[in-house]
């Protein structure tokens, strides 16, 4: 319904103004892929040119094989446990060599400010969901992938872009682009339709493996294997046109990975005790926990503040992609940036996200919170959403 919504009143603002140049319904929909290369998709894929290729905003060069990378993380668990999550989009050379971090005058950081303000919140929000670091630190993951491969990417450097364009927004369009390519890419699905689930006793063959992506990819990748046990996919491509809106085909996997030819384990994500947290596990009542610096300190207290007192006992209603949250003094709302909770409060839609072994709560799709200070003793800071403040930290959603 909000969809529709926002559909119907952004065609009409369309139609009023010529300012968005949208052509198809499905281009409302994704409002923040409407940056274009102006690049034909029909001269030949990278790796694939007979001559010289001059315009190299055009034709990804020298790292014209790409290898989109996901992860099976069960150690600790990491992401849906139905869903392989996204490693990265790396632009390795012809012959399989690569290079990386070429520019570190571009090595953004906040990217998650970055795609908020640009427009790719929906982006964000499936990144804080499927682009997930083991440690939790996903916005350090994101800043890493960027500035180690996406800088080396011809086709992404800033004198290709529509002139006009703000700072950062060839990074924004490098995170748009793994995302749409890692949606087309369903691994657990096509290993699922092989009747290849995650086990803690079957092992599985490599070609086992490899027939059962094949049948939905079209070619074979590369697996990596951790201990004997699947960690790791790349999909390759070579690319026509650019990595903003160009055509990726799919190639063969130009050498094998890591995993042996037989007896490879495929583990469950969430194995009991593992501590990893199904995204469909959202607990009913819960403390609300700050993690700073990589270690808890304190929560929420029943009026939405920062502290080290006793934390609130939240009643969290709904899904973990979409839940409200109550304390005993009302609900929890985020207004103007900051959290409060209490009687005349509007309730704010919450989701949760998987990171690593916890469940942190996101507002509009992010994790990111921040205070002025840190609480000690019976210090209260009030909590702002976004990274406004000084003070980072998340939120950890744990059972009460
Ligand atoms: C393809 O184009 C790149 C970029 O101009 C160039 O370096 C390379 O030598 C070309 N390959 C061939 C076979 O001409």
């Amino acid at each position: 319904m909000l969809t529709a919504f926002f559909a119907s009143s952004l065609a009409v603002l369309a139609l009023a103004s010529p300012v968005f140049d949208l052509t198809s319904p499905a281009d409302i929909l994704t409002r923040s892929d409407l940056i274009s290369s102006s690049c034909s998709t029909s001269g030949s894929a990278s790796c694939h040119n007979t001559t010289s290729q001059s315009n190299l905003c055009c034709f990804e060069s020298p790292g014209g094989l790409l290898l989109q990378t996901q992860f099976w993380d069960t150690n600790p668990s990491t992401g849906p446990s139905t869903s392989w999550t996204i490693h990265g989009l790396w632009p390795d050379n012809c012959d399989g060599t690569y290079e990386d971090t070429c520019d570190p005058s571009r090595a953004y950081t906040g990217i998650n400010t970055l795609l908020t303000n640009q427009g790719a919140s929906d982006t964000l929000s499936y990144m804080n969901t499927y682009w997930v670091d083991i440690n939790g630190q996903n916005e350090q993951f994101w800043e890493h992938e960027w500035s180690k491969h996406g800088t080396c990417m011809s086709t992404l450097k800033t004198s290709c872009l529509p002139s006009g364009s703000p700072k950062g927004a060839e990074a924004v369009a490098f995170f748009q682009t793994v995302v749409r390519l890692f949606k087309t890419l369903p691994t657990y699905t096509w290993l699922s339709n092989a009747g290849i689930t995650p086990s803690t006793s079957n092992t599985y063959t490599l070609s086992q493996l490899t027939s059962a992506i094949r049948a939905g990819y079209g070619h074979t990748p590369a697996l990596d294997c951790t201990s004997g046990a699947l960690n790791q996919i790349s999909y390759y491509y070579n690319l026509k046109g650019s990595i903003i809106d160009g055509t990726f085909v799919p190639i063969d996997a130009p050498s094998a990975g890591s995993c042996s030819s037989s007896g490879i384990k495929y583990t469950p994500k969430s194995g009991g005790g593992g501590g990893g947290t199904n995204p469909g596990d959202l607990p009913s009542k819960a403390h609300i926990q700050a993690i700073s610096g990589g270690s808890s300190v304190g929560g929420l207290l029943t009026a939405g503040t920062w502290s080290t007192q006793t934390l609130a006992t939240m009643t969290l209603s709904g899904t973990s992609s979409s839940f409200t949250m109550v304390s005993s003094k009302g609900n929890c709302g985020v207004s103007g940036g900051a959290l409060t909770c209490g009687s005349g409060v509007t309730a704010t839609t919450f989701s949760a996200v998987t990171s690593g072994s916890n469940l942190l709560l996101a507002s509009g799709g992010s994790t990111s919170f921040t205070s002025d200070g840190t609480p000690s003793g019976s210090t209260v800071y009030t909590v702002y959403t976004g990274s406004s403040h000084s003070q980072d930290f998340t939120l950890s959603i744990v059972s009460a």
